[in-house]
Protein backbone atom coordinates (compact mmCIF):
# COMPACT_ATOMS: atom_id res chain seq x y z
CA UNK A 1 0.00 0.00 0.00
CA UNK A 2 1.59 2.96 -1.08
CA UNK A 3 -0.93 5.42 -0.59
CA UNK A 4 -2.77 5.74 2.72
CA UNK A 5 -5.80 3.60 2.51
CA UNK A 6 -10.15 4.74 2.79
CA UNK A 7 -11.68 1.95 3.20
CA UNK A 8 -15.54 0.55 3.72
CA UNK A 9 -17.50 -2.29 3.41
CA UNK A 10 -21.63 -2.81 3.32
CA UNK A 11 -23.34 -5.66 3.35
CA UNK A 12 -25.31 -7.43 0.51
CA UNK A 13 -27.87 -9.17 2.53
CA UNK A 14 -31.12 -6.92 1.26
CA UNK A 15 -31.28 -3.86 -0.74
CA UNK A 16 -29.44 -0.84 -0.14
CA UNK A 17 -31.46 2.08 2.07
CA UNK A 18 -30.53 5.77 2.28
CA UNK A 19 -29.01 4.96 5.44
CA UNK A 20 -26.17 3.22 4.00
CA UNK A 21 -26.11 5.73 1.16
CA UNK A 22 -25.36 8.54 3.33
CA UNK A 23 -23.41 7.22 6.24
CA UNK A 24 -20.95 5.20 4.15
CA UNK A 25 -21.06 4.92 0.67
CA UNK A 26 -22.04 8.84 -0.32
CA UNK A 27 -18.42 9.39 1.76
CA UNK A 28 -16.83 7.40 -0.40
CA UNK A 29 -18.04 8.43 -3.50
CA UNK A 30 -17.05 11.55 -2.66
CA UNK A 31 -13.10 10.65 -1.08
CA UNK A 32 -12.79 8.73 -4.45
CA UNK A 33 -13.75 11.48 -6.99
CA UNK A 34 -11.76 14.24 -5.07
CA UNK A 35 -9.01 12.21 -3.64
CA UNK A 36 -8.20 8.94 -5.91
CA UNK A 37 -4.76 9.49 -6.60
CA UNK A 38 -3.60 10.61 -3.45
CA UNK A 39 -5.54 7.61 -1.18
CA UNK A 40 -6.10 4.22 -2.14
CA UNK A 41 -9.94 3.96 -1.95
CA UNK A 42 -10.96 0.01 -0.74
CA UNK A 43 -14.96 -0.50 -1.27
CA UNK A 44 -15.84 -3.84 -1.05
CA UNK A 45 -18.45 -6.36 -0.27
CA UNK A 46 -18.16 -8.03 2.89
CA UNK A 47 -20.08 -11.48 1.95
CA UNK A 48 -18.83 -13.32 5.26
CA UNK A 49 -20.47 -11.09 7.07
CA UNK A 50 -24.06 -11.39 5.35
CA UNK A 51 -25.58 -14.61 7.16
CA UNK A 52 -24.01 -13.88 10.69
CA UNK A 53 -27.94 -13.32 10.77
CA UNK A 54 -30.11 -15.81 8.80
CA UNK A 55 -30.95 -14.90 5.21
CA UNK A 56 -32.34 -16.66 1.99
CA UNK A 57 -28.89 -18.24 0.28
CA UNK A 58 -30.63 -18.18 -3.13
CA UNK A 59 -30.48 -14.58 -3.44
CA UNK A 60 -27.54 -13.64 -2.27
CA UNK A 61 -24.86 -13.83 -5.34
CA UNK A 62 -28.18 -11.21 -7.10
CA UNK A 63 -27.38 -9.21 -3.89
CA UNK A 64 -23.80 -8.70 -4.49
CA UNK A 65 -24.16 -8.21 -7.93
CA UNK A 66 -27.22 -5.43 -7.27
CA UNK A 67 -24.69 -3.99 -4.36
CA UNK A 68 -21.98 -3.11 -7.17
CA UNK A 69 -24.40 -1.87 -9.46
CA UNK A 70 -25.13 0.50 -6.96
CA UNK A 71 -21.51 1.77 -6.08
CA UNK A 72 -21.68 2.27 -10.05
CA UNK A 73 -24.38 4.51 -10.10
CA UNK A 74 -23.87 6.25 -6.87
CA UNK A 75 -20.66 7.52 -9.09
CA UNK A 76 -17.75 5.59 -8.00
CA UNK A 77 -15.14 6.10 -10.41
CA UNK A 78 -14.10 2.10 -11.64
CA UNK A 79 -11.62 3.55 -13.78
CA UNK A 80 -9.40 5.14 -11.64
CA UNK A 81 -6.61 2.33 -10.75
CA UNK A 82 -6.58 3.83 -7.14
CA UNK A 83 -10.10 2.30 -6.48
CA UNK A 84 -10.71 -1.22 -5.64
CA UNK A 85 -13.94 -3.79 -5.92
CA UNK A 86 -13.84 -6.48 -4.36
CA UNK A 87 -15.84 -9.41 -2.28
CA UNK A 88 -14.55 -10.33 1.18
CA UNK A 89 -14.78 -14.55 0.42
CA UNK A 90 -12.27 -14.01 -2.68
CA UNK A 91 -9.53 -13.12 -0.38
CA UNK A 92 -9.26 -15.76 2.28
CA UNK A 93 -6.44 -13.63 4.05
CA UNK A 94 -9.64 -12.07 5.58
CA UNK A 95 -10.95 -15.76 7.49
CA UNK A 96 -7.69 -16.39 7.96
CA UNK A 97 -6.45 -13.20 9.59
CA UNK A 98 -9.79 -13.04 11.72
CA UNK A 99 -8.95 -16.75 13.22
CA UNK A 100 -5.19 -15.47 14.62
CA UNK A 101 -7.45 -12.53 16.33
CA UNK A 102 -10.13 -14.41 17.59
CA UNK A 103 -7.42 -16.23 19.50
CA UNK A 104 -6.46 -12.48 21.13
CA UNK A 105 -9.75 -11.56 21.47
CA UNK A 106 -11.62 -11.80 24.81
CA UNK A 107 -15.56 -13.39 25.28
CA UNK A 108 -16.32 -10.42 27.48
CA UNK A 109 -15.12 -7.54 24.76
CA UNK A 110 -17.69 -9.45 21.95
CA UNK A 111 -20.34 -9.45 24.31
CA UNK A 112 -20.12 -5.82 25.30
CA UNK A 113 -21.21 -5.06 21.87
CA UNK A 114 -24.13 -2.64 21.33
CA UNK A 115 -24.88 -4.51 17.72
CA UNK A 116 -24.30 -7.54 18.86
CA UNK A 117 -26.74 -7.27 22.25
CA UNK A 118 -29.31 -5.79 19.63
CA UNK A 119 -29.62 -8.18 17.04
CA UNK A 120 -29.17 -11.02 19.43
CA UNK A 121 -32.38 -9.72 21.21
CA UNK A 122 -34.63 -10.82 18.62
CA UNK A 123 -33.41 -14.53 18.45
CA UNK A 124 -33.71 -17.36 20.62
CA UNK A 125 -30.36 -18.83 21.77
CA UNK A 126 -29.87 -21.43 19.50
CA UNK A 127 -30.18 -19.00 16.47
CA UNK A 128 -28.19 -16.45 17.71
CA UNK A 129 -24.67 -17.49 15.77
CA UNK A 130 -21.07 -17.50 16.60
CA UNK A 131 -20.54 -15.54 13.57
CA UNK A 132 -22.52 -12.53 14.68
CA UNK A 133 -20.89 -12.90 18.48
CA UNK A 134 -17.57 -12.49 16.46
CA UNK A 135 -18.38 -10.25 13.49
CA UNK A 136 -16.36 -7.29 14.68
CA UNK A 137 -13.21 -9.61 14.69
CA UNK A 138 -13.36 -10.23 11.14
CA UNK A 139 -14.29 -6.77 10.64
CA UNK A 140 -11.29 -5.84 12.40
CA UNK A 141 -9.32 -8.20 9.65
CA UNK A 142 -10.86 -6.25 6.53
CA UNK A 143 -9.78 -2.94 7.86
CA UNK A 144 -5.91 -4.36 9.25
CA UNK A 145 -5.23 -6.49 6.12
CA UNK A 146 -4.78 -3.13 4.30
CA UNK A 147 -3.14 -1.16 6.96
CA UNK A 148 -6.53 0.94 6.23
CA UNK A 149 -6.05 4.54 7.95
CA UNK A 150 -10.19 5.90 7.06
CA UNK A 151 -13.43 3.86 7.43
CA UNK A 152 -16.57 5.83 6.64
CA UNK A 153 -19.28 3.67 8.53
CA UNK A 154 -22.63 4.99 10.22
CA UNK A 155 -22.54 5.38 14.01
CA UNK A 156 -23.50 1.68 14.77
CA UNK A 157 -20.41 0.75 13.66
CA UNK A 158 -18.07 3.09 15.98
CA UNK A 159 -18.52 0.70 18.92
CA UNK A 160 -16.35 -2.05 16.02
CA UNK A 161 -14.02 0.46 14.78
CA UNK A 162 -12.56 1.17 18.43
CA UNK A 163 -12.39 -2.70 18.82
CA UNK A 164 -10.47 -2.43 15.63
CA UNK A 165 -7.88 0.01 17.35
CA UNK A 166 -7.75 -2.63 20.53
CA UNK A 167 -7.14 -5.72 19.21
CA UNK A 168 -4.30 -3.56 16.91
CA UNK A 169 -2.77 -2.31 19.18
CA UNK A 170 -3.03 -5.27 21.46
CA UNK A 171 -0.58 -7.05 19.14
CA UNK A 172 1.47 -4.39 18.32
CA UNK A 173 2.33 -4.07 21.97
CA UNK A 174 3.04 -7.89 22.19
CA UNK A 175 4.89 -8.66 18.42
CA UNK A 176 6.05 -5.31 17.64
CA UNK A 177 4.76 -2.96 14.62
CA UNK A 178 2.23 -5.45 12.92
CA UNK A 179 -0.70 -3.04 12.50
CA UNK A 180 -1.59 0.43 11.16
CA UNK A 181 -4.50 1.50 13.65
CA UNK A 182 -7.44 3.12 11.76
CA UNK A 183 -7.87 7.04 13.02
CA UNK A 184 -10.13 7.06 15.95
CA UNK A 185 -13.69 7.69 15.69
CA UNK A 186 -12.87 11.35 16.05
CA UNK A 187 -10.72 11.61 13.56
CA UNK A 188 -12.80 9.81 11.15
CA UNK A 189 -15.54 12.44 11.28
CA UNK A 190 -12.95 15.24 10.72
CA UNK A 191 -11.67 13.81 8.11
CA UNK A 192 -14.95 12.90 6.66
CA UNK A 193 -15.59 16.56 7.44
CA UNK A 194 -19.32 15.54 10.13
CA UNK A 195 -19.74 16.34 13.34
CA UNK A 196 -20.75 12.91 14.30
CA UNK A 197 -21.47 9.54 12.67
CA UNK A 198 -25.10 9.72 11.24
CA UNK A 199 -27.49 7.65 12.25
CA UNK A 200 -30.75 7.77 9.85
CA UNK A 201 -33.79 6.91 12.03
CA UNK A 202 -36.22 4.44 10.75
CA UNK A 203 -39.33 6.60 9.23
CA UNK A 204 -42.21 4.78 11.29
CA UNK A 205 -40.04 3.93 14.98
CA UNK A 206 -37.64 6.87 14.94
CA UNK A 207 -36.51 5.57 18.54
CA UNK A 208 -34.16 2.72 15.96
CA UNK A 209 -32.09 3.10 13.14
CA UNK A 210 -33.34 2.80 9.83
CA UNK A 211 -32.57 -0.94 8.83
CA UNK A 212 -31.97 -3.41 6.19
CA UNK A 213 -32.29 -6.44 8.43
CA UNK A 214 -36.92 -4.71 9.61
CA UNK A 215 -38.72 -7.18 8.19
CA UNK A 216 -41.45 -4.55 7.23
CA UNK A 217 -39.45 -2.24 5.27
CA UNK A 218 -42.49 0.24 6.14
CA UNK A 219 -39.81 3.04 7.44
CA UNK A 220 -36.89 2.07 5.16
CA UNK A 221 -36.36 4.32 2.11
CA UNK A 222 -34.43 1.81 -0.53
CA UNK A 223 -32.10 2.78 -3.20
CA UNK A 224 -34.99 0.87 -5.57
CA UNK A 225 -37.71 2.60 -4.33
CA UNK A 226 -40.26 4.04 -6.76
CA UNK A 227 -41.30 7.98 -6.51
CA UNK A 228 -44.53 6.82 -5.23
CA UNK A 229 -43.57 4.17 -2.29
CA UNK A 230 -40.72 6.99 -1.05
CA UNK A 231 -43.56 10.00 -1.00
CA UNK A 232 -45.93 7.33 0.75
CA UNK A 233 -43.43 6.34 3.23
CA UNK A 234 -42.14 9.66 4.05
CA UNK A 235 -45.71 11.71 3.87
CA UNK A 236 -46.78 8.53 6.84
CA UNK A 237 -43.48 9.16 9.23
CA UNK A 238 -43.91 9.06 12.60
CA UNK A 239 -43.62 12.45 14.35
CA UNK A 240 -45.19 13.52 17.64
CA UNK A 241 -48.07 15.56 19.28
CA UNK A 242 -46.12 18.65 20.40
CA UNK A 243 -46.64 20.27 17.04
CA UNK A 244 -44.11 22.67 16.05
CA UNK A 245 -41.11 22.04 14.06
CA UNK A 246 -38.02 21.62 15.94
CA UNK A 247 -34.50 19.90 16.23
CA UNK A 248 -34.52 17.83 19.08
CA UNK A 249 -33.26 14.21 18.97
CA UNK A 250 -34.88 13.30 22.39
CA UNK A 251 -38.47 14.95 22.00
CA UNK A 252 -38.82 14.92 18.40
CA UNK A 253 -36.65 12.42 16.98
CA UNK A 254 -39.32 11.42 13.89
CA UNK A 255 -39.40 15.47 12.98
CA UNK A 256 -35.32 15.95 13.83
CA UNK A 257 -34.42 12.71 11.43
CA UNK A 258 -36.58 14.45 8.72
CA UNK A 259 -34.91 17.97 9.19
CA UNK A 260 -31.42 15.83 8.85
CA UNK A 261 -32.86 13.75 5.89
CA UNK A 262 -34.13 17.08 4.24
CA UNK A 263 -30.40 18.58 4.62
CA UNK A 264 -28.83 15.80 3.19
CA UNK A 265 -30.40 15.42 0.02
CA UNK A 266 -29.84 19.47 -0.04
CA UNK A 267 -32.90 20.72 1.27
CA UNK A 268 -32.92 24.02 3.90
CA UNK A 269 -33.81 22.57 7.28
CA UNK A 270 -34.40 26.20 8.93
CA UNK A 271 -37.28 27.20 5.85
CA UNK A 272 -38.97 24.71 8.53
CA UNK A 273 -37.64 25.62 11.57
CA UNK A 274 -40.58 27.13 13.89
CA UNK A 275 -44.05 25.79 11.97
CA UNK A 276 -46.98 24.43 13.32
CA UNK A 277 -47.61 21.63 10.75
CA UNK A 278 -45.52 19.06 9.77
CA UNK A 279 -47.25 18.27 6.30
CA UNK A 280 -44.96 21.07 4.35
CA UNK A 281 -41.48 19.84 6.15
CA UNK A 282 -42.76 16.24 4.90
CA UNK A 283 -43.55 17.58 1.42
CA UNK A 284 -40.51 19.20 0.99
CA UNK A 285 -38.38 15.73 2.25
CA UNK A 286 -40.82 12.99 0.27
CA UNK A 287 -39.69 15.43 -2.99
CA UNK A 288 -36.23 15.70 -2.27
CA UNK A 289 -36.06 12.44 -1.64
CA UNK A 290 -37.93 11.16 -4.41
CA UNK A 291 -36.17 13.57 -7.18
CA UNK A 292 -32.88 11.87 -5.91
CA UNK A 293 -33.54 8.61 -6.25
CA UNK A 294 -35.16 9.40 -9.66
CA UNK A 295 -32.16 10.70 -11.14
CA UNK A 296 -29.66 7.51 -9.03
CA UNK A 297 -32.25 4.85 -11.08
CA UNK A 298 -31.98 6.03 -14.19
CA UNK A 299 -27.93 6.34 -13.54
CA UNK A 300 -28.09 2.32 -11.89
CA UNK A 301 -30.17 1.17 -15.10
CA UNK A 302 -27.69 2.34 -17.32
CA UNK A 303 -24.69 0.66 -15.39
CA UNK A 304 -22.43 -1.49 -17.58
CA UNK A 305 -22.19 -5.23 -15.73
CA UNK A 306 -18.99 -6.05 -17.75
CA UNK A 307 -16.97 -3.10 -16.92
CA UNK A 308 -18.19 -4.09 -13.34
CA UNK A 309 -16.82 -7.69 -13.51
CA UNK A 310 -13.86 -6.53 -15.04
CA UNK A 311 -13.20 -4.15 -12.34
CA UNK A 312 -14.08 -6.89 -9.70
CA UNK A 313 -11.42 -9.53 -11.15
CA UNK A 314 -8.35 -6.76 -11.35
CA UNK A 315 -9.04 -5.38 -7.84
CA UNK A 316 -9.58 -9.11 -6.27
CA UNK A 317 -5.87 -10.29 -7.74
CA UNK A 318 -4.52 -7.29 -6.50
CA UNK A 319 -6.01 -7.58 -3.15
CA UNK A 320 -5.20 -10.86 -2.49
CA UNK A 321 -1.50 -9.65 -3.04
CA UNK A 322 -1.90 -6.95 -0.41
CA UNK A 323 -3.59 -9.20 2.32
CA UNK A 324 -1.13 -11.87 2.00
CA UNK A 325 1.67 -9.24 3.19
CA UNK A 326 -0.13 -8.49 6.29
CA UNK A 327 -0.81 -11.88 6.58
CA UNK A 328 2.24 -13.10 5.73
CA UNK A 329 3.93 -11.00 8.69
CA UNK A 330 1.08 -11.90 11.38
CA UNK A 331 1.75 -15.41 10.76
CA UNK A 332 5.54 -14.84 11.20
CA UNK A 333 4.89 -12.91 14.23
CA UNK A 334 2.71 -15.59 16.02
CA UNK A 335 5.02 -18.33 15.04
CA UNK A 336 2.95 -20.03 12.28
CA UNK A 337 5.76 -19.20 9.37
CA UNK A 338 9.45 -19.18 10.03
P1 LIG B 1 -23.94 -2.66 7.04
O1 LIG B 1 -23.88 -3.44 5.78
O2 LIG B 1 -24.99 -3.03 8.04
O3 LIG B 1 -24.14 -1.14 6.71
C1 LIG B 1 -23.30 -0.51 5.73
C2 LIG B 1 -22.95 0.90 6.21
O4 LIG B 1 -24.13 1.68 6.34
C3 LIG B 1 -24.13 2.31 7.63
N1 LIG B 1 -25.51 2.43 8.09
C4 LIG B 1 -26.09 3.58 8.44
N2 LIG B 1 -25.62 4.85 8.45
C5 LIG B 1 -26.48 5.82 8.84
N3 LIG B 1 -27.76 5.58 9.21
C6 LIG B 1 -28.27 4.32 9.21
N4 LIG B 1 -29.52 4.09 9.56
C7 LIG B 1 -27.41 3.26 8.82
N5 LIG B 1 -27.58 1.91 8.70
C8 LIG B 1 -26.40 1.43 8.26
C9 LIG B 1 -23.34 1.34 8.51
O5 LIG B 1 -22.84 2.00 9.66
C10 LIG B 1 -22.25 0.91 7.58
O6 LIG B 1 -21.21 1.86 7.55
N6 LIG B 1 -20.10 -4.57 9.61
C11 LIG B 1 -20.49 -3.62 8.60
C12 LIG B 1 -19.89 -3.91 7.25
C13 LIG B 1 -18.42 -4.11 7.28
C14 LIG B 1 -17.44 -3.07 7.32
C15 LIG B 1 -16.19 -3.76 7.36
C16 LIG B 1 -17.50 -1.70 7.32
C17 LIG B 1 -17.78 -5.30 7.29
N7 LIG B 1 -16.42 -5.08 7.34
C18 LIG B 1 -14.98 -3.05 7.41
C19 LIG B 1 -16.29 -0.98 7.37
C20 LIG B 1 -15.06 -1.67 7.42
C21 LIG B 1 -22.00 -3.66 8.45
O7 LIG B 1 -22.64 -4.58 8.90
O8 LIG B 1 -22.51 -2.62 7.75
Amino acid sequence: MSKPVILTGLRANNDLHIGNYLGALLPMVDMAREKGGEYQVNLFIPDLHSFTTPIDHDKLQAGIMQNLRVFAAAGLPLDNPDVHIYRQSYVPAHSELTWILDCFTGLGEMSRMTQFKDKSGSLGDDRISLGLFNYPVLMAADILLYCAEYVPVGDDQSQHLEFTRDIAERLNSRFGDLFVLPKSVKEQHEFFNKDQGLRIKDLADPSKKMSKSDDTGKGVIFMTDSPDEVRKKIMSATTDSIGKVAHDYDKQAGVANLLDILQLFGGNPDDFIGQDQYGPLKTAVAEAVADFLAKFQADLAKVDDQAILTKLAASEEQMNLQANVTLLKVQKAVGLRA
